[in-house]
């Protein structure tokens, strides 16, 4: 057997960004991240990021102008009209692979920095999440499309933690991270696995720890309570990054996968402690 290619890499990945205060927060801890981990690719999803649901052009192009590398989505991908024509001209926003070809939008994309290419494919999970096609077949056809890529970060963007862990099983040793996203809350398996896969069933989000899953907690409640239809509002409480950081020395290899849950710097927040 041909021994493994060198490609060294460090990959940062966050989790979905929700609302203006997780745009703020992404934005806030980026330089410490840049600094702490030296990362070679930012990948962020974005399904959250304006107000709470969807993305706009406006958002997209300020995170790519930002130095994010490639930008996921998921099953709020098409709550704005105004993203979609942006979904087939950006080449570095990808929405999951598996949804029905005739949706606007793709579901790969290579990025290249410091002679290092990098495939980034967007997968949605099929139990409780509206994706036209399954999520297994189609990532067959997904990686096909990565051309001479020494990396592939698969974002499996699910609700069921089965689905998710079996995306991993099925991709180790043929993709260097599968990390999931969707839940906004962060899962305590980050491994790699036997074959140099790394993986976590979901890294979290980035936005308010004080909501439920992004949303006021006292309006979450009061829709639990009262089984009516309640207006959702993003929570601003206590806001933290979380992501993965995937670090590689081999082609289509992991060496190690590191949680990454960091607080807003405080330095941004007003007098009060809230955030500005
Ligand atoms: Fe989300
Ligand atoms: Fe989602």
């Amino acid at each position: 057997m041909a021994e493994p290619q060198a490609a060294a890499a460090r990959i940062l990945f966050v989790g979905d960004v929700v609302g203006g205060l997780g745009r703020r927060t992404l934005l806030d801890c980026l330089p410490l991240l840049r600094e702490r981990y030296a990362p070679t690719f930012v990948v962020v999803n974005a399904e959250n990021i304006a107000g709470g649901v969807g993305i706009t052009p406006k958002i997209a192009d300020e995170l790519l102008a930002k130095g994010i590398d490639a930008i996921t989505l998921g099953n709020h991908t098409y709550r704005r009209k105004d993203i979609y024509p942006y979904l087939d001209s950006q080449p570095r926003i990808v929405r999951p692979a598996n949804f029905l070809r005739s949706q606007p939008g793709h579901g790969t994309c290579v990025i290249e920095r410091d002679g290092l290419r990098l495939g980034v494919v967007n997968l949605s999970g099929n139990l409780y999440l509206r994706a036209g096609r399954s999520a297994f077949t189609e990532v067959e056809v997904a990686l096909g499309e990565l051309d001479e890529v020494d990396h592939v970060l698969v974002d499996m963007h699910a609700e069921a933690t089965s689905e998710k862990v079996a995306m991993g099983w099925h991709l180790d040793g043929r993709v260097t991270a599968v990390l999931g996203t969707h839940t906004h809350v962060p899962t305590a398996d980050a491994r790699v696995l036997p074959q140099g896969t790394a993986y976590i069933t979901d890294v979290g989000m980035t936005g308010p720890r004080g909501g439920v899953i992004g949303v006021k907690r006292e309006q979450a409640i009061e829709s639990l309570l009262t089984q009516m239809p309640v207006r959702f509002e993003t929570s601003e409480e206590d806001p933290w990054l979380m992501g993965a950081l995937v670090s590689c020395s081999q082609r289509l290899r992991a060496d190690s996968i590191e949680q990454v849950l960091m607080p807003r710097p405080p330095a941004t927040a007003g007098p009060d402690g809230r955030p500005l």
